[in-house]
């Protein structure tokens, strides 16, 4: 599990090993109260995501389900949007998920019930101004889940991408000043009239209800999904 270190990857984290799966806790900062020893890795690089899946074949023996959850977001808009924050954005949000089952693959096709799980998003399916990088990215996951997929049907292997729409967590609570900023409103409207404006349920998702979906899909009934966005969005992508 990567990203385990905060928000949804720590719910993730705890809600597998609470299912009884053991749980490599992978993140740039790991969260103390994590389940297991958890592993330290920057996985914007080929290193960090190599060392990672070699560190669970190492502890466990076996690499059974593999989900990648680290990420981060920049708001700006596209003119202003750095060079460097996309290049970034697409190492940790695509180019991880691809390095982690590229390692992990040969293990995962030996395994009993394999899955391939990436935390996408809504914006895996939908856009918003001023996300270009994480926009493009979050599409481009679900790409690697609809190849992967179709690569992996013949060893049983199922890969999905989860599409929450906005969840409670650091990473939109840190969009707040930005999207006030771009959109030139106070903070408060700006979560009320920009962040919850696609919802059409007016609430966030909780991470708990994020790690109840990868739950099932990691589980015994959830091998039937592949190659398809796992949405749970408020309605967002209804309209
Ligand atoms: N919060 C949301 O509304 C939301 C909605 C849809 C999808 N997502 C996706 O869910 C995933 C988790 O998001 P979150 O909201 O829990 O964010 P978060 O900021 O709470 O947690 C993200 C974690 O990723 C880790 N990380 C970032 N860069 C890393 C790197 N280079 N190497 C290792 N770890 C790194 C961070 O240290 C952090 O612990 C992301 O992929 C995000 O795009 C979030």
């Amino acid at each position: 599990m990567t990203g385990a270190g905060s928000g949804i990857g720590s719910a993730i984290a705890d809600r597998l090993a609470a299912d009884g799966l053991d749980v490599l806790a992978v993140d740039l900062k790991p969260a103390e109260d994590g389940p297991g020893e958890p592993f330290e890795a920057d996985l914007t690089t080929r290193e960090g995501n190599l060392a990672a899946v070699d560190a669970a074949l190492e502890r466990f023996g076996a690499l059974d389900v593999v989900v990648a959850g680290a990420g981060f977001q920049r708001v700006s808009p596209i003119a202003d949007f750095a060079e460097d924050d996309w290049d970034d954005l697409l190492k940790i949000l695509l180019t991880s998920p691809f390095l982690l089952a590229k390692y992990a693959w040969p293990s995962l096709c030996r395994a009993d019930r394999p899955r391939f799980i990436a935390i996408a998003s809504a914006h895996a399916l939908a856009a918003s101004p001023y996300k270009a990088g994480y926009v493009s990215a979050k599409h481009g996951v679900l790409g690697l889940v609809r190849t992967l997929a179709l690569e992996g049907a013949e060893a049983g292997i199922s890969a999905t991408a989860v599409c929450p729409g906005f969840v409670r967590t650091p990473l939109v609570e840190a969009q707040i000043p930005d999207q006030a900023e771009a959109h030139g409103v106070s903070e408060e409207q700006a979560l009320e009239q920009v962040i919850l404006a696609p919802h059409a349920i007016k609430r966030l998702i909780e991470p708990e209800e994020v790690a109840a979906t990868v739950s099932f899909l990691a589980g015994p009934d959830g091998g039937a999904f592949t190659g398809v966005p796992v949405t749970l969005d408020l309605g967002w992508t209804a309209s």
